[in-house]
């Protein structure tokens, strides 16, 4: 068993976040959410580096000073290598190497996807006297999905994923993002169609689904089709969208869970493998979290859902995902360089 400090650093979208663990176990988990891309409607790539690169130090101290660790204690430096934005990854790659070689420790690149799996090996510090949570059996089925993507994974191991289906445009959490900026609410709209979907008929309107062959996904085709229908409708009725706004959220939210979780009832079906995870940030989602609990009652499933705070973008799964790498000596130089586009 290795006995080992680490502290791992997230910048690849709008998230700067640092977090400290010691022996499997976080100790803290800093998040500094970027505000300033509300105004715009979306995630603007030169704000999102400009403001990650003013709030990094401050969200490191933070995150050592909660975890009451010094930075001669750690023991190797996490960060997160991508996939994500060219200019935010840049910003966290460049402080984890700087730390890494002001200290003489090593450093770990992580992939940002794997690590959202691997929030689920987050164990809390114990002594918040937290009941730990059941982690997954290998093999297990993980559908991650977030704003950049939506993948059905197979993971074999701790570093052994294999991707078996994925979407073939946009992500889910784009759909919900897209769909929420078309019903005129703020960036991120994901959580407040959740909201909104709570109080609302989900059978109240239908859209068309898209079934894509296999274990992919498209989500294209459906945001289109709720333009469409918000055009229409408005044409007739100028206050259609604020008459009917739970009940347009609790259908697309329902239209877009079903997408999923056909596709995930397929893939277990495929690979006999009955462990089922969801990863990501749309994971967050009540209405996935409860649906994947009924399907998985149905189906003699076991499900793993994450706790909320390691849902969406956070550092603790990007120190998970360090310290099965430090295990393995899995470390990388000081010519390491973000990779926007890397893959699982
Ligand atoms: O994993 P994440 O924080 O960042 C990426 O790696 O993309 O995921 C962010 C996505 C956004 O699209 C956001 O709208 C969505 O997750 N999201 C939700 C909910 N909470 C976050 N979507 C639906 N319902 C939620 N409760
Ligand atoms: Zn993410």
């Amino acid at each position: 068993f290795v006995l080992m400090t680490l502290l791992a650093i997230e910048s690849s979208c709008d998230e700067t976040s640092a977090s400290v663990l010691t022996d499997g176990q976080v100790l803290s988990n800093i998040i500094a959410t970027q505000l300033i891309h509300q105004q715009y409607g979306g995630v603007v790539p030169e704000l999102a580096s400009r403001a990650h690169q003013q709030h990094i130090v401050r969200v490191v101290e933070e995150a050592l000073t909660v975890a009451n660790v010094t930075k001669s204690e750690l023991s190797a430096v996490a960060f997160t290598r991508g996939p994500g934005l060219l200019g935010a990854l840049l910003v966290g790659a460049s402080f984890a190497k700087a730390l890494a070689l002001g200290l003489n420790i090593p450093l770990i690149e992580v992939n940002h996807m794997q690590a959202h799996v691997l929030a689920h090996f987050i164990q809390d510090n114990p002594n918040q006297a937290v009941p730990q949570k059941a982690v997954p059996p290998f093999p297990f089925l993980c559908l991650t999905v977030s704003g950049g993507h939506t993948q059905l994974v197979r993971v074999d191991g701790p570093l052994a994923m294999h991707v078996i289906g994925q979407t073939q445009d946009d992500a889910v959490g784009e759909a919900f993002d897209k769909s929420a900026k078309l019903l005129g609410l703020p960036y991120p709209g994901g959580p407040l169609i959740d909201k909104h979907a709570r109080q609302g008929n989900p059978l109240a309107f239908r859209f068309p689904m898209t079934d894509m062959p296999g274990l992919d996904f498209s989500f294209s085709g459906i945001k289109t089709a709720i333009m469409y229908f918000l055009r229409d409708h408005t044409r007739q009725n100028p206050t259609f969208v604020a008459d009917h706004l739970d009940d347009i959220c609790a259908s697309i939210q329902h239209t877009l869970i079903q997408m999923l979780l056909t596709k995930l009832e397929r893939a277990a079906q495929e690979t006999g493998i009955r462990h089922v995870a969801i990863a990501g940030g749309v994971s967050a989602n009540s209405g996935l979290r409860q649906r994947l609990t009924e399907l998985a009652d149905q189906q003699g499933w076991t499900v793993y859902i994450p706790d909320f705070a390691y849902c969406t973008d956070n550092a603790a799964m990007i120190a998970m995902a360090g310290y099965f790498k430090y295990q393995h000596h899995d470390f990388v130089g000081q010519d390491v360089s973000p990779l926007p586009r890397m893959e699982l």
